[in-house]
């Protein structure tokens, strides 16, 4: 039998070459940038495995089936990306009073973190493009954010100036939001302050009106 490739399959033999060098070299020039972003992956490391993290970041041990948390297993592919934000966002105190009782830290997420937890939630990360601004400006004032935060310099000082924050995507922005939140918790429960709730659209409009004013991100 002749084992020689046709020329069909020579054809797909150098496709095959060329998609696979094309994305090893998308890959190489991928991480530098993502690194920047997560100091925590080393540059050229392998993509991250988001089973692997929801399991070792400690979400598997209350969140697949068995634990106090709902399955967010269960749910794959059926939740928005701003509607898991703000569930996040919304039981983050709750959240953090159970880690506390089993003595558990809370996980801090990179951003590339954050977003292969999604992916393996089958959650597709949403940039906020047709958000509506006008909503995200006064959500600022509704939901007290300002009490704490300063915008553009303007205004409180006991977190960070909202403009300083890095809007590069929103992905990076719900990771701080993930890191700070049992911080924040803390300040929102000393100073009385309510803590608020957010819905979807709600936390997309806030983002969406902050990434263009914040000069840091662009
Ligand atoms: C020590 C247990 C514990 C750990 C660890 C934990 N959670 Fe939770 N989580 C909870 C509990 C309990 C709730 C429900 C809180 C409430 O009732 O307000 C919750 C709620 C949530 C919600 C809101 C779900 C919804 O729609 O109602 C999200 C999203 C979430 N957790 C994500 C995570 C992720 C991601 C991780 C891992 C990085 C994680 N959690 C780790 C206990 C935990
Ligand atoms: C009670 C005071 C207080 C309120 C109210 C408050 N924050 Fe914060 N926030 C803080 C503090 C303090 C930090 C820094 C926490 C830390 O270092 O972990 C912070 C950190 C942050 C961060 C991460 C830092 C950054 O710039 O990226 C974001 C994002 C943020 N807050 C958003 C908000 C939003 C949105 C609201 C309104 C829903 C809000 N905060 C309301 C006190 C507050």
């Amino acid at each position: 039998m002749d084992m020689r490739p046709t020329r069909g399959r020579r054809h797909r033999i150098r496709t095959a070459v060329l998609l696979v060098s094309a994305w090893a070299s998308c890959w190489l020039v991928v991480p530098v940038g993502a690194a920047r972003l997560a100091a925590a992956q080393p540059v050229g490391a392998a993509p991250l495995d988001g089973r692997a993290l929801f399991v070792d970041k400690g979400c598997a041990g209350c969140h697949a089936g068995k634990g106090p948390g709902p399955d967010l297993t269960a749910r794959r592919g059926a939740e928005n990306f701003w509607a898991f934000g703000a569930a996040a966002w919304n039981h983050a105190p709750a959240m953090r009073a159970q880690m506390a009782q089993g003595k558990v830290p809370w996980p801090s997420l990179s951003p590339d973190e954050l977003g292969a937890l999604v992916t393996f939630l089958g959650i597709a990360v949403e940039e906020a493009v047709d958000a509506n601004l006008t909503e995200g400006k006064s959500m600022l004032v509704r939901k007290g954010c300002l009490r704490c935060h300063a915008l553009a310099g303007e205004g409180a000082r006991i977190g960070p100036d909202l403009t300083r924050g890095d809007y590069r995507s929103a992905v990076v922005w719900l990771a701080r939001l993930w890191n700070h939140a049992p911080s924040m918790g803390e300040r929102f429960y000393q100073m009385g302050i309510p803590y608020p709730l957010f819905t979807g659209p709600e936390l997309r409009n806030l983002f969406a009106y902050l990434r263009p004013i914040a000069p840091a991100s662009r």
